[in-house]
């Protein structure tokens, strides 16, 4: 056997033990390059006499990362995942995969076609391709279930979570679990031992877990009606209920193929592309250029001004990284009600069994809590949650501008008032930056980091920083009257407002963006959200608002009722007792009906129906021409980084890509095209974005600009 590398595999005998290592950095993902050189070794260790057994290691702290996500949506090229997996599986020799970091997707799938597996603690088994809009496509879905059964394979293959070291043993993933952080030296003494102890050639596709198989088919039929249930829209997962029944009722070779088929089919369909392109933006998003210029400032103490709704959820967010937190609020009362808000997270995660109330003590043991700004004097980051109000937001920084240390980062997170005005109010403008944080902060991903003229570019990479910290998913944004997520949703919320005026109801409204895809539609997040809020936003904004704009004024007509949703029993919908699922309200309906009447009466217009893909359109070509407007002003850096705003922030569907990528998807100049029709009543509103028209002028789409910034 010739020592050396074929492409980015490595080969190098160790007695009689070939190694075979994978080094394909960043993650030994599975590339054309990779496929070709395992294949030409494995058939190469095969005809080798001197070689008694194959180790498969990866380089660097992961396994193997999957199947190439880059290649998919390009031309196939030989040799197929399925047929690498194929050979080593068909080996005269022993093959020992051994695993000491993520084995994901294809990566596990070249690990269940060894013989024998070998895990190390740090290793992470999984089968995501779901959220990629796949099935595992290399045999996963036939050996998978033949090793370890079918309820534990569709479980894997269904949530894509990813597996310990000790759980995997457990569920028969892997043979044996060793101890240590070298997976040379503990692969070859398995491997050693193994060739010692005579151990044969083993093979998955043999492997005996679905015999039983009135107890298998129950657990796919149950999969098959869970998955129904709860994964509506989604092409991907039945599908992989699909493939796990031919792997119970089909022989292997032909259950492969059924997977093959079923896997090409995934991989054609636009839910997987928008996924893809969901997987490749949100780590986009991460890198801005002053993560590239300035080195982040190191946080360690960090202190939030305000314990309210947001305050209290950025603190747990914080105390979840395994940082401390000093909360600031104005008194005593308030103090201890920002502190309950915060315990009130823990206990709830102690109700249901999630964490133990020592886990909570020890947790809380970093909270501290002060109604003196002097506390603050050693906080190396302090974000601001105070009342949306300019002149308290000044008056708080004016505090932090005395007491804290110099080079300490200054954070609002106010959802909509001049950032820039801020800052130019103290004496460290170079220190001030936005981290809009959303409710609920402590489990909303998105974290839009919004950058003013003054601010350091190191306070910037520091925002970045802390959202990795946070595990968040960052996006950079300029200071506007609402950034990017709120100011689109602005312009959204008055199509579907101008739609329930015209003659929708809130309910066809909502059923039509549910279907699209929406986990709730815009009048049940209102409801839930709390009506009052926009309320205060329609108050504070009267003043500046254009009268010659239409202004639709049900839902004033709701607050001035008091019903401002769930909290309140009423908004939209009804919650009696205290019901979380709304139901329609006629009374509603009527103020629906009076407020049409008023504004006809005006307009001379008589509401008409709209049918549920109208509604679709006028909401998707508001909320994708504010977008281009946003990004053609530079608030945001490219069309991606709206798709991770609304797809984290808004409940986007994720498998549409976000509402740049769905555009691209329709196609721009039928957006246009619509937005040019509705403009020929409502002129003022309609008005095509710049950036929209250059584009489809000049046959191109958003996904252009998503490299170029
Ligand atoms: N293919 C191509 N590039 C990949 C990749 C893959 N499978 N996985 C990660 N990358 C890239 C990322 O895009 C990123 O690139 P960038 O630096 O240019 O932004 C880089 O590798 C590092 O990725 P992360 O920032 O995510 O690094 P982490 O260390 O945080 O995480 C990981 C590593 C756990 C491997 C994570 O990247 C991950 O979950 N990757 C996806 C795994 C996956 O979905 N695999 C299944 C692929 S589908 C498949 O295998 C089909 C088969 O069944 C036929
Ligand atoms: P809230 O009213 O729930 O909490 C505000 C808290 O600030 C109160 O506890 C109050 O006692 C405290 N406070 C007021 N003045 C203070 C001072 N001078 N010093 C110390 N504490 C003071 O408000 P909420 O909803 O938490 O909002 C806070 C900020 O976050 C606002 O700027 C808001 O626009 C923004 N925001 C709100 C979101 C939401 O969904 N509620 C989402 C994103 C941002």
């Amino acid at each position: 056997m010739h020592t050396g590398a074929t492409g980015p595999v490595a080969r190098a005998m160790h007695g009689d033990i070939l190694v075979v290592t994978i080094d394909n950095p960043p993650v030994n993902a599975l590339g054309v390059d990779v496929r070709r050189g395992l294949t030409a070794t494995i058939d190469a260790a095969g005809a080798d006499t001197a070689v008694k057994a194959v180790l498969i290691v990866g380089s660097g702290k992961t396994f193997i990362g999957g199947a190439d996500i880059r290649e998919f949506g390009k031309p196939p090229m030989t040799p197929f995942l399925p047929d690498v997996c194929n050979g080593i599986e068909a080996c005269s020799k022993p093959v020992i995969a051994v695993i000491h970091g993520a084995a994901l997707g294809g990566g596990l799938e070249i690990a269940l076609a060894a013989h024998y597996r070998l895990a190390l603690p740090a290793a992470k088994l999984g089968l995501p391709e779901v959220a990629l809009g796949l099935l595992p496509g290399a045999g996963g879905t036939q050996r998978t279930p033949r090793l370890i059964g079918a309820a534990a394979a569709l479980d894997m293959m269904l949530s894509g979570r990813h597996v310990g070291a000790a759980e995997a043993a457990k569920l028969g993933l892997v043979d044996r679990v060793v101890d240590g952080a070298d997976p040379l030296a503990a692969g070859l003494a398995y491997a050693q031992e193994l060739v010692q102890g005579g151990a044969p050639v083993r093979r998955t596709r043999d492997a005996t877990q679905l015999a039983d198989t009135a107890a298998q088919r129950a657990a796919i039929d149950s999969a098959r009606a869970e998955t129904a249930k709860k994964s509506r829209g989604l092409f991907s997962p039945l599908k992989i209920v699909d493939a796990v029944q031919g792997a119970l009722e089909l022989p292997f070779d032909e259950g492969q193929a059924l997977e093959r088929k079923l896997f090409l089919e995934c991989l054609d369909s636009p839910q997987r592309a928008g996924l893809v392109h969901a997987f490749f933006a949100e780590r986009e998003t991460a890198r801005a250029p002053e993560t590239r210029s300035a080195k982040p400032r190191p946080i360690e103490r960090i202190g939030v001004v305000g314990g309210g709704t947001m305050g209290a959820g950025i603190a747990v967010a914080v105390l979840d990284a395994g940082l401390p937190v000093t909360m600031i609020e104005r008194d005593d009362e308030a103090l201890a009600r920002g502190r309950k808000h915060v315990e009130k997270v823990y206990d709830g995660l102690i109700a249901k069994g999630r964490i133990t109330p020592e886990a909570k003590n020890a947790t809380m043991a970093r909270f501290n809590g002060s109604t003196s700004y002097d506390a603050l004097a050693q906080a190396d980051l302090v974000i601001e949650a105070v009342f949306e109000d300019m002149a308290v937001k000044h008056a708080v920084f004016a505090e932090l501008d005395r007491v804290c240390k110099p080079g300490a980062v200054l954070a609002t997170n106010t959802s909509y008032l001049d950032i820039d005005e801020i800052a130019a109010a103290i004496s460290r403008p170079q220190d001030v930056v936005g981290l809009h944080f959303f409710s609920p902060a402590n489990i909303m991903k998105l974290l839009e980091i919004v950058v003013p003229a003054k601010v350091a570019d190191d306070v910037v990479a520091t925002a970045f920083d802390l959202a990795k910290k946070l595990r968040k998913v960052p996006v950079r944004a300029g200071v506007c009257d609402g950034f990017i997520g709120n100011r689109i949703l602005a312009v959204y919320g008055q199509a579907a407002h101008a739609m329930m005026e015209d003659g929708a109801s809130p309910y066809q409204i909502d059923k039509a963006l549910r279907d699209f895809g929406y986990p709730m539609g815009p009048f049940q997040v209102s409801d839930l959200a709390g009506g009052d809020i926009g309320w205060a936003t329609r108050k504070r904004r009267a003043p500046t608002r254009d009268p010659r704009a239409r202004y639709v004024q049900i839902a004033d007509r709701l607050c001035e009722r008091g019903w401002f949703g769930q909290k309140t029993g009423r908004g939209y919908y009804l919650y009696p007792d205290g019901a979380r699922v709304g139901t329609p309200d006629p009374e509603v309906e009527a103020i629906i009906d009076a407020e049409r009447a008023r504004a006809g009466a005006l307009s001379g217009k008589a509401p008409r129906s709209f049918s549920d893909a109208e509604i679709v359109r006028r909401y998707l070509a508001a909320m994708i021409n504010e977008g281009a407007n946003v990004v053609h002003q530079k608030i945001a850096l490219r069309p991606l980084d709206v798709d991770v705003t609304f797809v984290h922030g808004y409940g986007f569907p994720r498998y549409r890509g976000g509402p740049m990528q769905y555009a691209d998807t329709v196609g721009l100049p039928t957006i246009l095209a619509d937005i040019r029709e509705f403009a020929k009543e409502a002129p003022l509103f309609w008005q095509p974005s710049p950036l929209l028209v250059e584009l489809v002028d000049k046959g191109a789409n958003f996904a252009s600009l998503n490299q170029s910034a």
